[in-house]
């Protein structure tokens, strides 16, 4: 949510804070910003909209300077405007800050600042900060690089909430400070250069060098190379980490929007998710990263499941699969939810496993310290290696995705339900699950990649229902059992994209109230693969025919009773219940993609969103 790109090197700033910013875009779009030193002098150029409005002011304003800071904004306190957008100054004007996160307790400071005389312009809890660092720069009477240091610790020891900021000063040239608390902040460290972002994307061109900095770190860089240290004034504990992808898997390659190009990425990803984590030998996953012996696993009598949006629909279908390949009682649960609810399960028997693709999201980041708090085992699904979720849990298995950029999520959440299958597989294993059936499970798994390049293969008839039912007013979405929770994802991923209102439901609940809804102008998408209850869906797709609702419906190649009933069917590979999902969500996944492409949306930026939700 927002993005920081920041640069202290021999280069100008601004074409490479510009260029680091395009490739952030997908944490926010509303406005942009940027402020560079050319000596002892600050400049700043701001605008709203897309960072191309960022560009073109840049072109008639341009602004030189070989260090520099800026900001991609997702708005959460104040509207849309220039004033709101980052950079931040102070009363002098001389500080500009630029800050991800949120601080609670900006009210208070605020009256207090006004008090002493500060004036504030914008309507942001940043602005806040610019001012509290600012005063006490001034206050202290110290200059320089100390002076600058030690104003952003005081002024930060003041601050409730969480920040990824970064800091320059007109009266301390060539310096570029950072400090970071909730909010991910990683430096990049190049030949002679320096660069401080929200995410590696930002670094990859310049280096594949990177330290993520940890919560209450505070970072200073300039000439004199860079130094870490604690905001209590300790020396930091932190690592070089090699960056492991490169620019390409960074670029949209032959495809017009990432979220395609990630869709057609899901033979790879679920392969990532795969690669050496089954023993043939002992018919069962190997899941090293959970960090917990056999004796420890067989301990567990209940498992929790935790994530948002697309990441709950993963844990959801977690839940199926936990509960009948691992007969372990299993819930999933919101983590905003999960976060204030007062957790009855017993912490020596029961796992928290929270889902992430970011492992930033700020709620998922919660209900995983909540769950920590009260004992439990709290293990992380991430994709993102060195997230916070990552460093914070007790173990974990990571999803090894690639980058997802496309704000709709898309080949994380095949990834998630692969790796939870593993899970279910390796709990199932030291249970009741014989061997036999661990060998099926595993043969399954490997038939995987190639069943979903298959699916994908129906890409040109998904288009083209698209285009047919593209104008329709609202949408519904149903399933059952493993495959309700992909009625919802379905929903999920039309909603975002394309605007239109979609419901998911249990088949069954159709006639305790939503058939009202069923109409000519309203589709409804059956996800009804060869299953357990397949005749129960077929039953629910005839009432809604008989309601003359128009029908699309995802079943099993080779199934005559849905092509003969449904209006359109999308047809995927034959595989057991418990790896359906993963193939049916595949034509959801398209089917909102074209969609949103046929009514003219900007698919990889949804209006009002941004990938990674770090803020409550
Ligand atoms: C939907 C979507 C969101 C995310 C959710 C959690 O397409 O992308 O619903 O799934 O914000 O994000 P992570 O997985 O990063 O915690």
């Amino acid at each position: 949510m927002c993005g920081i790109v920041a640069y202290v090197g021999g280069a100008a700033a601004a074409p490479v804070l510009v260029e680091g910013l395009r490739r952030l875009e997908y944490r926010g779009y509303d406005s942009a910003g940027i402020a560079t030193l050319t000596g002892r002098t600050l400049n700043i150029r701001k605008t709203i909209g897309y960072i191309s409005s960022l560009q073109s002011l840049l072109v008639q304003h341009p602004i030189a300077g070989t260090i520099g800071i800026s900001h991609t904004r997702w708005a959460t306190h104040g509207a849309v405007t220039i004033q709101n957008a980052h950079p931040h100054s102070d009363h002098s004007g001389r500080l500009a800050l630029v800050h991800n996160g949120v601080i609670e307790n900006y009210h208070e400071l605020r009256g207090d600042l006004i008090e002493k005389g500060e004036t504030f312009y914008s309507s942001t809890d940043t602005e806040v900060m610019a001012h509290l660092i600012g005063y006490f720069f001034g206050k202290n009477g110290k200059q320089g690089k100390i002076g600058l240091m030690e104003a952003i610790r005081q002024a930060l020891g003041q601050v409730v909430g969480t920040y990824g900021i970064a800091v320059i000063h007109a009266d301390v040239p060539g310096v570029l400070m950072g400090a970071r608390h909730g909010s991910s902040l990683v430096l990049g460290v190049g030949n002679g250069e320096y660069l401080l972002a929200s995410d590696t994307s930002a670094i990859v061109p310049y280096t594949h060098e990177a330290i993520y900095l940890n919560d209450r770190d505070i970072v200073c860089l300039g000439e004199g190379g860079f130094e870490v240290n604690t905001l209590t004034g300790l020396g930091s504990d932190y690592r070089i980490t090699k960056i492991d992808f490169t620019i390409e898997d960074i670029s949209k390659a032959e495809y017009p929007h990432y979220m395609l190009k990630e869709i057609f990425e899901q033979p790879a990803s679920v392969s990532n998710a795969i690669r050496g984590r089954l023993s043939l030998e002992e018919a069962t996953a190997k899941l090293g990263g959970l960090e917990a012996s056999n004796i420890e696993l067989r301990a567990v009598e209940h498992l929790i499941l935790s994530g948002c949006g697309t990441a709950f629909h993963a844990g959801l279908v977690g839940k199926y699969l936990i509960e009948s390949l691992a007969h372990i009682p299993a819930e999933c649960e919101f983590a905003s939810e999960l976060r204030y609810r007062s957790l009855l399960a017993t912490p020596s028997t029961t796992f928290v496993f929270v889902i992430s693709q970011s492992g930033e999201t700020a709620d998922t980041l919660a209900a995983l310290r909540e769950s920590r708090r009260k004992g439990y085992r709290t293990l992380g699904i991430c994709n993102y290696v060195a997230s916070t979720v990552a460093r914070e849990s007790d173990g974990g298995v990571y999803m090894h995705a690639g980058v997802e950029i496309g704000v709709a999520a898309t080949k994380s959440f095949t990834s998630q339900l692969t790796i939870l299958t593993l899970i279910s597989l390796l709990f199932g294993r030291i249970r009741r699950l014989s061997h036999t059936d661990g060998l099926r499970i595993i043969a399954e798994l490997e038939k995987l990649p190639e069943k979903i390049s298959q699916t994908l293969e129906l890409h040109e008839q998904v288009r083209r229902i698209a285009c047919k039912y593209a104008h329709a007013k609202s949408f519904l979405f149903l399933g059952r059992q493993f495959n309700y929770p992909i009625a919802l994802e379905g929903a999920l991923k039309l909603t975002e994209t394309s605007y239109i209102a979609a419901s998911g439901h249990p088949s069954a609940e159709l006639k305790h109230g939503i058939i009202a809804l069923v109409a000519p102008e309203i589709p409804s998408v059956f996800i009804a693969p060869e299953d357990s209850v397949l005749e129960k869906n077929l039953n629910n797709i005839q009432e809604v025919k008989a309601r003359n609702g128009p029908v699309i419906a995802i079943g099993t190649e080779g199934n005559k009773s849905l092509a003969r009933i449904a209006d359109d069917v999308l047809f995927i590979p034959e595989a057991p219940e418990y790896i359906s999902p993963i193939l049916a969500v595949i034509p959801l996944q398209l089917l909102a993609y074209y969609i949103a492409v046929e009514l003219g949306h900007d698919v990889d930026k949804p209006r009002n969103l941004a990938k990674s939700v770090t803020v409550e």
